[in-house]
């Protein structure tokens, strides 16, 4: 019997190896040490206003954030800017367009603006969701526990994964990279060194920047993290105490049944 269980798990293990294989180039992503990482990991206020910035000078011409209220902008436990430079931001952003063609700034009640059209990119608000960095070994899930989800990673990866290498294919330049699935990107490297210039004298280094816009991105696509873990945590703190409270009950409620039963 155990044999035949193990002879049957090194296949799987083989064939799932093969099929790991045969995926091909790109797929590597680095593992970035996030201050929302673990149970009690939380957003780092001044990085996700650094990476708004990053979104916004750079990746904002390609990239909507469709998804997004930009009031969101003030909540506690996201960048936390205060209420008249988000109704400033707001109005600094695309004119919202009626379907019957008229025109109106855009309000810090709005969505961040959306893209779409020839050479534009996917929308962002919850690509850092969407994309899981760490799956294996093998598909076990063993790394997303020790790594985290990988999201973030994988779009940190793909910013600073760049070889400088183009290839055209079919009339259209593909940019090798590391990262994205296949090894090449129809995005061309968006970021180079010193491209912003952060208020707070952060170095705009390639790693730095691409750091903190994709924590701005884990934030957008999961702006509520830092109360879930908390509400999770006070609920296993409860349950460890209801075990504990159970345990002593049911001790007590059946210490005079057992203790006649040892008499006897
Ligand atoms: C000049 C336009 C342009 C700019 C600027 C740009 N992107 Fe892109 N981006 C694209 C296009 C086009 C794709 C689709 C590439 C493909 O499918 O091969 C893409 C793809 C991506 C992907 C991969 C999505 C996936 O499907 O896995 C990520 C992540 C991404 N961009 C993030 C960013 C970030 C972050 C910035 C800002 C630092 C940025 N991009 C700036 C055009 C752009």
């Amino acid at each position: 019997m155990f044999r035949k269980i193990a002879i049957a798990s090194v296949a799987a293990l083989t064939l799932s190896m093969g099929a790991a294989q045969a995926a091909g180039p790109g797929g590597h992503v680095e593992d970035v040490p996030f201050s929302f990482e673990g149970p009690f990991g939380t957003f780092d206020q001044f990085q996700l206003q650094r990476g708004l910035q990053v979104y916004t000078e750079v990746c904002a011409a390609c990239h909507g954030l469709k998804f997004v209220p930009i009031r969101t902008l003030a909540d506690p436990g996201g960048p936390e800017l205060p209420a008249d430079q988000v109704r400033a931001y707001a109005a600094s952003l695309d004119a919202v367009v009626s379907p019957d063609g008229t025109e109106r700034p855009r309000e810090w009640t709005d969505k961040f603006p959306a893209r779409s059209g020839e050479g534009m990119g996917p929308d962002l608000s919850l690509m850092a969701k969407a994309r899981a960095g760490f799956h294996g070994p093998y598909g076990t899930g063993i790394n997303q526990l020790t790594k985290g989800i990988g999201g973030p990673e994988y779009i940190y990866s793909i910013l600073t994964g760049y070889s400088g290498e183009e290839v055209v294919e079919a009339g259209t330049t593909f940019y090798e990279n590391h990262t994205f699935p296949g090894g090449k990107i129809a995005m061309g490297p968006p970021l180079s060194e010193g491209q912003v210039e952060f208020a707070d004298g952060h170095e705009a280094s390639l790693e730095n920047m691409a750091e903190d816009v994709s924590a701005f991105l884990m934030w957008t696509a999961e702006p509520h993290m830092m109360a879930r873990k908390q509400s999770g945590f006070i609920a296993v703190t409860f349950l460890a105490l209801l075990t504990v409270l159970l345990y002593l009950t049911n001790k007590k409620l059946w210490a005079r049944a057992k203790g006649k039963s040892f008499e006897a």
